[in-house]
């Protein structure tokens, strides 16, 4: 498929521990030994970590994936809410700042996790890169994809790293399919029908103001919960050239879409249909559909079905006209991790890259790919046409901006 496996980093990675001291660099050549497809590291250099947003719902797992990097120092946390954001700067024992660009000037740090809602990331990341910080964000990247060309152009400029939390990159499953897909194992793609119910109550809208709202979030289901879905798309298939979808409110209270279906179209020919909907309960999906067979990448489980031949080769040669290929049900090797899961990996991941020139699995290119097909998704929807890639940065920006009136 067009821009199939192009999951390497395309971002310019900086010099491994271009930040450090000339004794420190010293301590990072000695120990540089790192297993680079795991990104686990054998040394102990520190780097001096902070966090924006600390009073964050999501801080708990961030503050997992620090405790399990020894490599990182967490050194002063911020928040716009002083009451929740001293609580916690207390119980970490660190300074606490109200203003994130305050704390970068006195803090200086080396890494800087931004988990503020959406439309907060991209001035803050910026802010954070051109203050020397390398920079891990929560998805989705921005709102919209023009502040994502501007926070990836900041990380060029300054030379420092943009890793974006997409955490499902690292799941055992979703790496056994790429590595299948990678491989051609499932021939040349037919077809993907991705279906994901993510049900919220109407307390989960209520409980934070922002959720829901064009200001907010700058988006309902494709902005919250869908990026990881879209994230995954593009991870294990590459980005589509064109896409036409509906958005619309079914349920929920809210100013954004609940409920969204697309059509995708990737460059080869290939196409795929794409629901999210948080006003719908059930297990997600994603079923790819190849020459060679189909697979089904459940929650936890894969369903691999093999075509015995090729369905090319059997449309071509089978002299039955309503003839099936032989299908097999087949096993695919998922291997263990190796190292830790969820928002830990992707601190292991930015660390290794930040300290040893390993590979970000999710830069900033990366990362603003979903965010590419939501705001595609949305425009689609909004202007009543099917929209060819890359998005009209201009166009979407002018009906976020009317829609957040
Ligand atoms: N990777 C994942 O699976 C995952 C899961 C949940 C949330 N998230 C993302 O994490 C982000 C936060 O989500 P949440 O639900 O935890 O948010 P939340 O509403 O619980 O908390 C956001 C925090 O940011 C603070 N804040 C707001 N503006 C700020 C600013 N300008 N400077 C400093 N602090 C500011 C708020 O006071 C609040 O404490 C969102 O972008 C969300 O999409 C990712």
């Amino acid at each position: 498929m067009d821009g199939l496996f192009v999951g390497s980093s395309t971002q310019k990675q900086p010099k491994a521990g271009i930040t450090l001291s000339t004794r420190q660099s010293s301590i990072v050549n000695r120990q540089s030994l790192i297993k680079e497809s795991t990104g686990l590291m054998t040394n102990t250099q520190k780097l001096r970590h902070a966090v924006v947003g600390v009073g964050a719902g999501i801080f708990s797992l961030h503050k997992d994936a620090l405790d399990q990097t020894p490599e990182a120092e967490l050194v002063g946390v911020c928040d716009v809410n002083t009451q929740l954001g001293q609580l916690r700067a207390d119980e970490l024992g660190v300074p606490f700042y109200q203003q994130a660009q305050v704390m970068l000037a006195d803090l200086k740090p080396d890494v800087t996790s931004i988990i503020t809602p959406h439309p907060y990331h991209a001035q803050i990341a910026v802010d954070a890169l051109t203050a020397g910080s390398h920079v891990i964000v929560e998805k989705p990247i921005a709102i919209h994809v023009g502040e994502a060309d501007r926070m990836i152009a900041a990380a060029e400029a300054n030379d420092r790293l943009l890793a974006v939390n997409f955490q499902h990159r690292y799941r055992p499953e979703v790496i056994a399919v790429r590595d299948l897909l990678q491989s051609g194992g499932l021939g040349k793609i037919l077809r993907v029908t991705v279906v994901e119910p993510w049900v919220r109550t109407a307390a989960y809208f209520r409980n934070a103001g922002w959720r829901g709202t064009w200001r907010g979030e700058g988006g309902g289901v494709l902005m919250n919960q869908g990026p990881h879905g879209l994230d995954l798309i593009c991870f294990l298939l590459g980005m589509p050239v064109r896409i036409t979808a509906w958005t619309r409110t079914l349920q929920h209270a809210i100013e954004t879409e609940d409920t969204i279906t697309a059509m995708f179209e990737w460059g080869d020919g290939a196409i795929g249909t794409v629901y999210m909907s948080t006003v719908e309960a059930g297990q997600r999906r994603m079923e790819i559909a190849g020459t060679g067979g189909t697979l089904l990448l459940g929650e936890r489980d894969i369903t691999l079905e093999r075509f015995q031949p090729d369905l090319l080769e059997h449309i071509a040669t089978n002299p039955n006209p309503f003839g099936r290929p032989e299908q097999v049900t087949a096993a695919l090797d998922i291997k263990t991790l190796d190292g830790p899961s969820g928002h830990a990996a992707v601190y292991r991941n930015l660390y290794a890259a930040a300290l040893h020139g390993a590979t970000l699995r999710c830069d900033g290119r990366q990362g603003r790919q979903s965010l590419e097909l939501a705001n595609a998704m949305i425009y689609s929807s909004h202007t009543n046409q099917t929209v060819d890639l890359p998005l009209d940065r201009v166009g979407y920006e002018a009906l976020l901006t009317r829609l957040q009136k």
